[in-house]
């Protein structure tokens, strides 16, 4: 069976790809290389042992895309994760957003109506649900008005994906995540972005790694224990391994409906410095920061109910904070290494 994975070069895309192959899958991977480096492709190689198939272009450009189904018709099912993530960015670019998440994704859905490729896999976000009113969070939450173009786009693309299946012959399932972090057992593989990142992890791995002078974080006066937000963090292989169980129960038949949405956490919430006391600890490490006021658009507190996706998937997710805080150092211990 081939899978094509687009944005494969990708934080989450790479750990899925090493996955799927684990798991005896054939790989294409399609990514522009946009928010990523080429050498991923060596690492995912080194970790399994098999290079995957790579193709190089922009999802959103119709002919491209068009070209690349027609010479690779023998793809089984996609998973579909190139797309523009910075919350903040997307705010102040909202059409470079809305032509690259969901002009890619309508060139896909299109592709996959003209070869009768039946299975597709989608990258979307808790974001959705924006600030829940109940907590943990179930798929059935209304979805919220999206507080980001970034968030818009996945509501977008999830109304999209549920249209088209109800109309085709498609599979199709959505996969909520909550907060993504971590890195591979090898450190081959990890969260790289390029430029300042917007997110906690690798904000405060770089910090560690005096990259970066100091973390911020970012307001104490929520309604939380401690005063700092609550996220649901899940670590990244944890989150590769249900990206191959879903698309394996489409692949068996086993999906119980045509159109389905899972939500991948852990179910716990820790805030942000609970987060940095997990990573002191396991580090022996003193992160410098600092208390400042809210970031715009933050909600307060977030975590999963998880119960549908374990029982339906029989996916659980494995690894504690801890497990995740260290993982995301090692991977940069070894860049830093590197660098040296
Ligand atoms: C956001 C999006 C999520 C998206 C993810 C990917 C929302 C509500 N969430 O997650 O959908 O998939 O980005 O990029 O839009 N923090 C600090 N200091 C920092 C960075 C973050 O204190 O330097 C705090 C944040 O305020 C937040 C927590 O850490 O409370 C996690 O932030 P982050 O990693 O950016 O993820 P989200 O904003 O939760």
């Amino acid at each position: 069976m081939k899978i094509l994975v687009t944005g494969g070069l990708g934080y989450i895309g790479s750990h899925t790809v090493v996955e799927l192959q684990n798991a005896g899958y054939d790989v294409v991977i399609v990514d522009n290389l946009s928010n990523t480096h080429i050498e991923v492709l060596e690492q995912i190689e080194k970790i399994s042992g098999i290079k995957p198939e790579f193709s190089k272009f922009d999802l959103s450009d119709y002919n491209a895309c068009i070209n690349f189904f027609n010479i690779n018709k023998d793809i089984d099912g996609i998973i579909h994760f190139a797309a523009y993530k910075a919350v903040g960015e997307s705010v102040e670019k909202p059409l470079i957003y809305y032509r690259n998440n969901i002009g890619s994704l309508i060139n896909i859905m299109e592709n996959m109506n003209m070869h009768n490729i039946p299975n597709l896999v989608f990258s979307s976000s808790c974001t959705v649900y924006g600030q829940p009113d109940e907590l943990p969070v179930t798929e059935k939450a209304p979805r919220k008005t999206a507080m980001s173009p970034y968030g818009n786009t996945k509501q977008i693309a999830e109304d999209i994906i549920s249209d088209t299946v109800y109309a085709s012959s498609m599979k199709a399932i959505a996969l909520r995540y909550f907060n993504p972090v971590g890195a591979h057992e090898t450190a081959l593989i990890g969260e790289l972005p390029l430029g300042v990142p917007n997110n906690l992890m690798p904000f405060i791995t770089q910090t560690a790694s005096g990259i970066r002078e100091q973390l911020s974080v970012f307001g104490e006066d929520y309604n939380t224990p401690d005063g700092t937000a609550i996220r649901d963090y899940i670590h990244v292989v944890d989150l590769a391994k249900a990206h191959v169980i879903a698309v394996e129960r489409m692949l068996k038949a086993n999906n119980k409906k045509n159109y389905e949405v899972f939500n991948l956490g852990t179910g716990n919430g820790y805030s942000v410095l609970e987060v940095i006391k997990s990573f002191e600890k396991v580090t022996g490490l003193k992160l410098n920061y600092k208390i400042v006021n809210r970031r715009e658009g933050d909600i307060e507190k977030v975590w999963a109910e998880t119960s549908f996706a374990n029982d339906e998937l029989g996916w659980k997710a494995e690894k504690g904070i801890d497990e995740m805080t260290l993982s995301a150092w090692k991977f940069q211990e070894k860049l830093d290494k590197e660098r040296k």
